[in-house]
């Protein structure tokens, strides 16, 4: 596959072209935003970190017979993902209450849930991606309600083949966001990315957070943070 021209370029990753239309080049950059961009970083080895552990947790999923965009990792922070039009939704899965939840219901960051709670947000930096009930998304028409039954079926999937792989690996997943697109056969596949940037993980006996919170709220290195989530997780293979 060839890489072509800049199709899009986000605050994480750039996204690329091919010559084959189904297929799409995406590069994993060096900066880190949060706050809704308000602070911004450039962190060196933060790129090669994401796309590592990216390819790993979608490698799992694959294995696990999840439908996904992934294709195979190219290069330290390249990777080829299969096109899709992205459904404009942020599908928040929470185990423990942290974060936003702990904010909006005022219980304790820490707080176990009884069982995953999924919760939708807008994909819209203008709004600053507020949360969705299920009639705002047919509002909007931003999903069917069919689609949405399959978005959250696969939303627990994910996050029972997560959960499990991280405890393997001594990490507990607090929450997560994933992001879901259509095919060209129209089908639902899990896309973007799967990274400490878009979970909290805490370490299993100490609760040190190993994720994108050391960023935005100063608590230390970002990459060995990261650094730690990709050795506990091992190696790389591709989807086959
Ligand atoms: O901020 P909040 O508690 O709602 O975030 C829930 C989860 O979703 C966290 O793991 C966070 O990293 C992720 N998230 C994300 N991108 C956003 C908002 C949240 O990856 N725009």
């Amino acid at each position: 596959v060839k890489k072509l021209a800049l199709l899009y370029e986000g605050k994480a990753k750039k996204v690329y072209t091919t010559d084959d239309a189904n297929v799409l080049w995406v590069e994993y950059k060096d900066s880190a935003t949060a706050f809704n961009g308000e602070k911004k970083a450039t962190i060196a080895g933060k790129g090669r970190l994401n796309n590592e552990i990216t390819s790993v947790l979608f490698s799992k999923l694959c294995e696990a017979g999840i439908p996904n965009h992934f294709i195979q990792k190219l290069s330290a922070t390249e990777q080829l993902v299969k096109k899709v039009t992205i459904i404009p939704l942020e599908v928040v899965v929470r185990n423990v209450v942290a974060g936003s939840l702990a904010k909006r219901l005022g219980i304790p960051e820490g707080t176990r849930l009884e069982k995953p709670l999924i919760e939708f947000y807008y994909k819209n930096d203008d709004l600053g991606d507020p949360l969705l009930l299920e009639d705002h998304i047919a509002i909007l028409k931003l999903a069917t309600s069919e689609q949405i039954a399959v978005l959250k079926e696969l939303a627990l999937k994910v996050n029972d083949v997560l959960t499990k792989h991280f405890a393997d690996c001594r990490v507990r997943l607090i929450d997560f966001k994933l992001e879901f697109g259509v095919d060209a056969e129209g089908a639902i596949l899990l896309a973007d990315e799967i990274s400490p940037d878009t979970c909290r993980l805490w370490d299993m006996e100490t609760n040190e957070k190993l994720d994108k919170d050391v960023f935005r709220r100063d608590l230390g290195s970002l990459t060995d943070a990261y650094e730690t989530i990709l050795q506990r997780l091992g190696g790389e293979s591709a989807c086959t």
